[in-house]
């Protein structure tokens, strides 16, 4: 069965619709003793910043219903590092490596572009508008679609050719109102959601239990959010998008191109089990196969209402 599938025609090529989500498969490399990471569709990194980053206080990890809370803080060692120590390691000739930025001002994702775009490795990137932004207290880029489109024009001036993915957040009135923003900006494609903000206490010690007190709900428990975002999304903009959100099989994978979604990307399941990544692309076809799905071009979008 053809699974290929075109982001960016000639660019951003999948051999199938499954990529890794930031944060969840470190670069990659993490990965290999479970499987074959040049058989994804693409790795999407961990998040990089402009330096190194210590990343949120201890634990950073609690669980929740069909989902787990996390606030990593976007700990790691910049994305200098990334280019000399890990890029070269990963096999980034067989299989699209897609770094998540992130930054608090707009001239840092200029600049952290400007150095990721210029690697060959490099296949795309895709920008974390989840981010807060330091010029407005407490505000993230994506919640307001002035701000979203500032850091996607930004980190399209300096991506050279490389396609730049806009990452959108659920937590915000109108979604649809930013991704018009973010296509407009120049965006290539769009990938939603990014975790949903939520808090988890502990009665007995009467303190909130992460140590960051607040954190990012994912997994299973996010999927509805997640399949309603891409839905609304999908048919209000031209370019393709990558749903993200609770994926655990291939099923889930269905569901998202159902509602209109080019490819997705699997986050937390891959904690639970790193196979599980593998597994889902292994068993596509035959799932697809069960639901009488003979061409995925075709299946895309296809949800009758
Ligand atoms: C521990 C952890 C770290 C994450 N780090 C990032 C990040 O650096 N940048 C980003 O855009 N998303 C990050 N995400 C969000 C995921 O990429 C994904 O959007 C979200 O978890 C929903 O997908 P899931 O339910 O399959 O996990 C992170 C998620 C988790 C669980």
């Amino acid at each position: 069965m053809d699974l290929r599938v075109s982001l960016v025609e000639g660019i951003l090529e999948l051999k199938n619709p499954i990529l890794s989500a930031a944060g969840s498969f470190g670069s990659g490399l993490e990965y290999q003793p479970y499987g074959d990471i040049t058989q994804l569709g693409g790795i999407i990194t961990n998040g990089l910043s402009l330096y190194p980053c210590a990343g949120s206080p201890l634990p950073r990890i609690a669980a929740a219903p069909a989902g787990l809370l996390s606030s990593v803080g976007t700990q790691n060692d910049g994305a200098e590092y990334f280019i000399r120590e890990v890029l070269p390691r990963l096999p980034w000739q067989s299989v699209p490596i897609i770094p998540n930025i992130n930054a608090g001002r707009v001239e840092e994702f200029s600049e952290l572009a400007g150095l990721l775009a210029a690697e060959e490795g490099v296949t795309a990137l895709e920008v974390n508008l989840s981010c807060h932004n330091s010029n407005r207290a407490g505000q993230r880029f994506c919640q307001n679609p002035v701000t979203a489109a500032r850091a996607i024009n930004a980190v399209k001036r300096f991506a050279g050719n490389k396609p730049v993915i806009a990452k959108l957040s659920p937590e915000i009135m109108d979604i649809v109102e930013v991704a018009r923003a973010v296509e407009a900006a120049g965006a290539d494609a769009i990938s939603c959601i990014g975790k949903v903000q939520g808090l988890a206490v502990d009665v007995r010690g009467r303190r909130p239990v992460l140590g960051n007190v607040t954190g990012g709900l994912s997994g299973p428990a996010v999927k509805p959010i997640a399949l309603r975002c891409v839905w609304q999304i999908a048919q209000v903009v031209k370019i393709p998008v990558i749903g993200v959100g609770g994926i655990t099989c291939a099923r889930d994978v269905l569901e998202f191109l159902l509602v209109g979604a080019h490819a997705v990307s699997v986050g937390s399941a891959s904690f639970s089990d790193p196979e599980t990544i593998f597994r889902i692309v292994q068993e596509l076809p035959a799932v697809c196969e069960e639901y009488g799905i003979e061409d995925i071009k075709a299946f895309r979008g296809s949800l009758q209402i």
